[in-house]
């Protein structure tokens, strides 16, 4: 169903917007923003808001703290909040607590044009609480803070947490809406998977096949081809009956991989060739094998004729959806595969081209090539969640248009 969006927001002079981004960003040990993708994601959206004269109470998690104050320091806001400030252009403040005496002060001085982020909503119980009552409780308390809400948090909007559902659902009567991020990520998923332009190819790499059952399944039923990549190839391999030499395998997956090979037919292609080595360290004995895999010998990435074949795909598609390496891409000698299918993507300019969030936008980013993407995702668990048609908590809570 068709959700609010900040056009129809009234006039916000004055006003204070409660916006639930998902800033849950890659960092080092020190707690540095390695990869500010999702900051980024949501500038547009903060930025109209403050255009229009709110003042703007930012909420988001950070990691998965585990109630340890000394271990959870790097999950602090504080850092976000700086970067955020630095892309704005703005001052940001940023208070220690998600809610209590300092939040509420630190919000009602808010004046138009102004941000506040909040501390780590999951450093609060209440963020993620079992008990429903509690979790509606800290849920109150925040909606009091604010005279509407924005839900611009994609990447998290599988997740029941009190600041997604029960905040805008504590709202009630008050104006609830998408923002722009969340917007252009549903605009650009509901069209691929209500009318792509076909052939739509999915692309799927990644090191597991458990990770992604469901996600396979789901693109076997919309795509026209899947084409294979990454260590869950070999899997898929073994369970065809093909020799892998000692490449990465879940044993115990197999009759699901075989469930899929059933399932797909025709559309699963698995590589034809593989880059393999004598063991990971030693990328001086990589070589390229055709068909099955040698004893002795790994995979760890796809070979050149796979990579002819994958491109040809690409640049005949109508639509491409991608999700996972297609090799053990952070070793470079290993990077090839997923860079190359990769740079085919950016350059296949009447295709419409969709990366999914995680290590996938990463690595888009990484060679210089997510501007040149149709969509890059900022979910990543959302992303496949979504594909596989999950309902979402969160956007219940929004108003319908
Ligand atoms: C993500 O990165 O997947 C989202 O921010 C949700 O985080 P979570 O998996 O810890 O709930
Ligand atoms: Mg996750």
């Amino acid at each position: 169903m068709a959700k609010k969006t900040l056009a129809d927001l009234p006039d916000l002079t004055g006003k204070r917007v409660l916006v639930r981004v998902d800033f849950n960003v890659p960092q080092d040990a020190d707690g540095n923003v390695t990869n500010d993708r999702r900051i980024r994601g949501a500038l547009p959206t903060l930025t109209a808001l403050l255009d229009r004269g709110a003042s703007l109470i930012v909420m988001s998690h950070l990691g998965r703290p585990t109630g340890d104050a000394a271990k959870d320091k790097p999950f602090q806001m504080d850092k976000v909040a700086a970067r955020l400030g630095e892309l704005l252009g703005r001052k940001v403040h940023k208070v220690d607590e998600v809610v209590g005496p300092k939040a509420t002060a630190a919000a009602q001085a808010l004046k138009p044009g102004e941000v506040l982020v909040l501390e780590n909503v999951r450093f609060h119980p209440g963020e993620q609480a079992k008990d429903r009552a509690v979790k509606a409780a800290f849920a109150a308390e925040i909606a009091a803070l604010g005279d509407a809400y924005v839900c611009d948090a994609f990447g998290t909007a599988h997740r029941a947490d009190a600041t997604m559902a029960a905040v805008p659902a504590a709202m009630k009567g008050k104006p609830r809406v998408v923002g722009l991020l969340v917007q252009k990520e549903l605009d650009v998923l509901d069209k691929l998977l209500s009318s792509p332009n076909r052939p739509l190819v999915g692309i799927l790499g990644g090191g597991k096949v458990s990770d992604k059952i469901l996600f396979i399944k789901a693109l076997l039923q919309k795509t026209d081809k899947v084409l294979i990549g990454g260590a869950m190839s070999y899997t898929l391999m073994k369970a065809a009956g093909r020799a892998i030499g000692k490449s990465r395998c879940e044993e115990d997956r197999l009759a699901e991989a075989r469930e899929i090979l059933a399932l797909g037919g025709d559309k699963v292609q698995l590589p034809v060739d593989h880059l393999v080595v004598a063991a990971l360290d030693k990328p001086e004995t990589a070589k390229v094998v055709e068909g099955d895999i040698p004893d002795g010998l790994l995979g760890v990435d796809i070979g050149p004729k796979t990579i002819a074949l994958y491109q040809a795909e690409v640049r005949k598609a109508g639509t491409v959806l991608w999700n996972g390496p297609l090799g053990k891409f952070e070793d470079e000698p290993y990077s090839k595969g997923t860079r190359a299918i990769g740079e085919t993507m950016a350059g296949a300019d009447k295709v419409i081209t969709v990366v999914g969030g995680g290590e996938t936008a990463e690595a888009a980013e990484e060679y210089g090539l997510a501007e040149k993407m149709t969509h890059v995702s900022t979910g990543g668990g959302a992303f496949l969640e979504y594909v596989q048609g999950a309902a979402f908590p969160a956007l219940v809570e929004i108003d319908d248009k």
